[in-house]
């Protein structure tokens, strides 16, 4: 779908996006695993790029669970040195294009120092920036993401007449973030895979069997085009129904 088939008043705020598949398309071309993932690269920054055209103005990523620790040792070693590799290549690029940095997940004792400190220095060129925040969920787990809600909301004391829905989203990990409008996962699964667990109550999710590395601007195109025929009541109903 091309951009100018788009309602441009009806643009989803925040997109999250699943990308998966990348292993799947590799091994069907006898390829490595890991070479998926670096064909996954190539398909994000043609999205992030149809996310600056269309006037997405939040793109969050999942680039790592809690769960990927399972993967074999040298896929998650790849995974690691991958990601900083994407942050050292890709920064100065995303900084001239208005784009600002951010990450969500776990700082454990598992994602090494060196990867730690390149995220706290593409957080720290982008912060100014505002065109679109882009937002790489690394180690991110949503149930996770709620335990640590939960442990600042004891820690802090209050008292549990007093805590909100409210109270919850201002403990998660970036409480500036708002909930995604519309969730797209590639590769022909569906299953949300413990991302975004909170901040999804409401979102509109579109599943397509692309694999990631085969997924381009057009095709969030197409996904934002199935957002705009969706009728969102948030548990109401539709004006006039
Ligand atoms: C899922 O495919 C994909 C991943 C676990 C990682 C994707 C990561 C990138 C494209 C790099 C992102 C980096 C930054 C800095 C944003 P899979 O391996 O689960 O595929 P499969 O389901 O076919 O096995």
């Amino acid at each position: 779908m091309r951009l100018d088939a788009l309602d441009p008043s009806g643009i989803p705020t925040h997109i999250a996006c699943v990308m998966d598949g990348n292993g799947r398309w590799a091994q069907a071309r006898g390829l490595p695993r890991t070479e998926g993932h670096r064909a996954g690269e190539e398909a994000l920054f043609d999205v992030v790029e149809g996310c600056l055209e269309a006037g997405v103005e939040w793109l969050t990523v999942y680039a790592f669970s809690t769960e990927n620790w399972r993967r074999p040792r040298e896929e998650v070693k790849f995974l690691i040195d991958f990601n900083e590799e994407i942050l050292l290549g890709r920064r100065d690029e995303l900084h001239e294009r208005g784009v600002r940095i951010r990450f969500v997940g776990r700082r454990d004792w598992r994602v090494p120092k060196r990867l730690i400190r390149r995220m706290d220095e593409a957080s720290e060129l982008t912060r100014r920036n505002r065109k679109l925040t882009f937002t790489i969920a690394f180690n991110y787990g949503g149930r996770a993401e709620i335990v640590d809600a939960v442990r600042a909301i004891a820690a802090s004391g209050v008292k549990p007449e007093k805590i909100s829905e409210k109270t919850i989203a201002k403990h998660l990990y970036d409480p500036e973030i708002p909930d995604p409008d519309l969730v797209v996962r590639t590769s022909g699964e569906y299953r949300i895979s413990n991302f975004l667990l909170w901040e999804l109550a409401y979102s509109e999710l579109y599943f397509t069997d692309l694999p990631w590395p085969d997924f381009r601007r057009e095709d969030l195109f197409d996904a934002i085009h199935h957002y705009q025929e969706r009728d969102r009541r948030f548990g109401g109903v539709a004006p006039g129904g």
